[in-house]
């Protein structure tokens, strides 16, 4: 991977100079290359021992190994002056993210393909941890994943429980949510149930999980789920 250096933030913002903003001033367009930069926030972080550019690059490289569309990287962007500042370039992927469709083109047909796709990455154990509309570009008929600097990769098809996870950031976005419609929603699910060849109990599982996930706050779930095993734990050891 060829690397590009940056001694100061002055040199950086020459650098994109000309670009667009694509998104919070993380992400720009510069001709026909995405630049797109990761920030490390807080103290600790696992950003400082594995850099989220490194993680971006395997990543991709792992997706399209795996017949998945998803960047093609051609830059690793180091920040001498900032360890916490890391980055990529790649090419500008044609299409447009599913959050920037019409709502005349959420047909069907197109939501069966959706479906197909997701349950398609699930059965390769591909757990997306960002998949929501705006990181999953549409073109000609393909599904490209963008923003995958947090993919797990398992060595098995995704359980119930983990595939309704991978919804969390789908049905989080009261925006996407509204575009997309709720009976939209529900035929896409009910779609990709049918694709992921779900029996009763996965069907339980998921629809259970994916309800709670919907109507509570999952940051919540996880801080009581960790409260009780731990609790739990000290009990059982006095
Ligand atoms: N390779 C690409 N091809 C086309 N558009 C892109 C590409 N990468 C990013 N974009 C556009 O930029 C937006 C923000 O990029 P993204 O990587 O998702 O950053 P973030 O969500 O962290 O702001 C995307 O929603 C998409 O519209
Ligand atoms: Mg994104």
């Amino acid at each position: 991977m060829k690397k590009i250096y940056f001694n100061s933030d002055e040199e950086f913002q020459n650098f994109i100079k000309n670009g667009k903003d694509l998104g919070e001033k993380k992400t720009f367009l510069v001709h026909d290359k995405v630049i797109k930069i990761f920030n490390i926030r807080g103290l600790l972080s696992s950003g400082f021992i594995h850099s989220y550019s490194n993680r971006i690059i395997s990543n991709s490289a792992k997706l399209n190994q795996n017949g998945i569309h998803s960047l093609n990287i051609t830059h690793q962007l180091e920040f001498i002056h900032n360890k916490r500042l890391s980055g990529v370039i790649y090419n500008h992927i044609p299409g447009i993210p599913i959050r920037d469709m019409s709502i005349k083109e959420f047909t069907k047909s197109f939501l069966k393909e959706l479906a197909l796709f997701l349950s398609s990455i699930h059965s390769k154990g591909i757990y997306f941890r960002a998949m929501h509309m705006g990181n999953i570009i549409y073109h000609n008929g393909n599904f490209c994943l963008i923003d995958v600097a947090k993919v797990h990769f398992y060595p098995w098809s995704l359980m119930s429980f983990t595939r309704a996870r991978a919804y969390r950031r789908f049905i989080k976005y009261p925006k996407d949510l509204k575009k997309l419609g709720k009976n939209n929603l529900e035929l896409l699910i009910k779609m990709y149930m049918e694709e992921s060849k779900f029996n009763l109990l996965n069907k339980l599982i998921f629809k259970c999980t994916l309800k709670i996930l919907m109507n509570h706050n999952y940051k919540l779930i996880k801080r009581y789920t960790l409260f009780f095993a731990i609790l739990f734990l000290i009990i059982w050891l006095i």
